[in-house]
């Protein structure tokens, strides 16, 4: 039978070398706060009932940022060190058989394959505990794993703790573990806070564990990047590349295209269907869904948005929070702002903002239009330069045009309004009253020309001149 896992993941800490007033945890790498990745990968090893996040400082928004994973929260009121992260967790956690394996939330690179290997090299092991290591050129920062003779961990020292000759050491914690249930819940009282810092490390258990004559393993790890901590601003632009570089690798060993790779920037929640191209600069953010045979145009920003299969958004183009179905066109150069739906085969073209507005299948506005809190037919035609006029300064009204409508250039429609289907509006109107089904709607000054006007004009304004040059 498989050895029952729990997993117990602090992340109470606010991050103070940070330097933010937001908890280290909800700071993002790859378009997702750091603590969901942790829970992600603990969530591929352990059932959500057995996977717990220990919280403190901002414990609210800690909590919201993974809460619909079904985790559960330990609270540490006062963060007293990664050793009372844990002591904290005893009274609810104690009775569990089995593993448990301990994952910072600073930590998100860490691949499910290794955590499995740690997880399985424990079990098969009589140590107390296995630590996750690895030699990192510069360990400034990280503890120092210190080794026994025979290749056991003997000590873990850290940073400011360890004499300029265990500095010298490479080997470092990752702050990754694996322990023998029993044996950290009836150690892990004995961890004191005899440190400058007068904090409880977690790290001082593997000498607790050497006096009461248990091993400690240590698991190394040949790829540093995978236990990279985050504890600056600059390691977690580090981490974030590193994260951005997987999904995009990721991306094209699934099928997708991606032009000039190391200028494009998807999120790792992002999903994009087999034999869409995303060129260079573009953005894909969010919880985005791209279908297949789609294509991102250049320096295109796509947010919160759901792309049927074969949607063209072309260069310079920013959608957010929208969904567009297949077939359509975006762009260059349009703006979809929240909750807009574009219709199958609808197109949008440049200088086109649209916001919470429905354009129907096959329907167009090419150029130059703001089209707002609006439902617009199937078919219809929304000439260059068309505006919504859809809010009066107090409140936002709709906008509602029928299907095959065709709407002239530079209309002003003046919201609440209805324009029938198959209805015309002459180009350069002003329309502020509803235009029946299948009608004319004018709302402009007539045209009016006046025969040999100019001719008379040019003589009463040379003869002017000249009366001027005399005086
Ligand atoms: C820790 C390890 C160090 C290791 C490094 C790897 C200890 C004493 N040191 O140092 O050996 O090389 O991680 O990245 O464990 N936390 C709590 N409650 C607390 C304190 C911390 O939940 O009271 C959480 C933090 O929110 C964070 C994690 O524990 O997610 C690690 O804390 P951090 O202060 O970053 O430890 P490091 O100094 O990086
Ligand atoms: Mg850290």
């Amino acid at each position: 039978m498989e050895t029952p896992i729990t997993i117990v993941i602090p992340a109470a800490g606010l991050g103070t070398r940070m330097k933010s007033r937001k908890a280290k945890v909800l700071h993002q790498a790859g378009g997702m706060p750091l603590i969901e990745h942790v829970v992600e990968t603990a969530l591929e090893l352990a059932p959500p009932e057995r996977v717990f996040v220990v919280v403190g400082r901002q414990a609210e928004q800690v909590q919201a940022a993974v809460r619909n994973r079904g985790v559960g929260f330990i609270l540490q009121a006062e963060q007293k060190g990664t050793g009372h992260a844990l002591m904290v967790c005893q009274e609810r956690l104690s009775g569990q058989r089995g593993l448990v394996a301990v994952l910072y939330g600073d930590c998100p690179l860490l691949a499910v394959a290794t955590l499995r290997e740690l997880i399985a090299r424990q079990a098969g092991s009589q140590a107390a505990a296995t630590v996750l290591t690895t030699l990192l050129e510069d360990p400034t920062g990280y503890g120092r794993v210190l080794r026994d003779q025979d290749g056991h961990v003997r000590a873990i020292v850290e940073q400011k703790a360890a004499t300029p000759d265990q500095l010298e050491v490479r080997e470092i914690n990752s702050g990754i573990y694996c322990f023998r249930s029993e044996l950290l819940w009836k150690h892990l009282g004995q961890i004191q806070p005899n440190n400058p810092a007068r904090e409880y490390y977690l790290t001082d258990i593997v000498e607790i564990f050497r006096r009461a004559g248990h091993l400690v393993e240590p698991f190394l790890l040949s790829d540093p990047s995978e236990v990279l901590g985050i504890n600056t601003r600059a390691e977690l632009a580090q981490v974030d590349r590193i994260c951005r570089d997987r999904k995009i690798q990721e991306l094209m060993l699934s099928g997708v295209t991606v032009e000039k790779p190391e200028t494009v920037t998807v999120d790792r929640p992002v999903r994009v269907g087999m034999d869409s191209v995303i060129e260079p600069f573009a953005q894909v953010l969010g919880h985005s869904v791209v279908g297949e045979e789609c294509r991102i145009g250049a320096c295109s920003i796509v947010r919160d948005s759901e792309l049927a299969d074969g949607v063209e958004v072309g260069p310079f183009t920013i959608i957010h929070s929208s969904r567009i179905e297949s077939g359509a066109h975006i762009g260059p150069y349009a703006r979809l702002r929240m909750n807009t739906h574009v219709e199958a085969g609808a197109r949008v073209g440049n200088f086109v903002e649209l916001k919470k507005t429905r354009l129907g299948a096959g329907a167009k506005s090419m150029h130059l239009a703001y089209l707002g809190d609006a439902v617009i037919g199937e078919r219809a035609n929304i000439g260059a330069g068309t505006i919504t006029c859809n809010y009066d300064g107090v409140q936002k009204h709709q906008t509602r045009i029928g299907e095959e409508a065709f709407i002239g250039s530079n209309a002003t429609l003046v919201a609440p309004l209805e324009v029938g289907a198959g209805s015309y509006v002459g180009a350069g109107s002003v329309v502020t009253d509803p235009v029946p089904p299948g009608a004319l709607a004018l709302g402009r000054a007539r045209q009016l020309n006046k025969e040999g006007w100019a001719k008379k004009r040019r003589a009463k304004t040379q003869s002017s001149a000249k009366h001027a040059e005399k005086t």
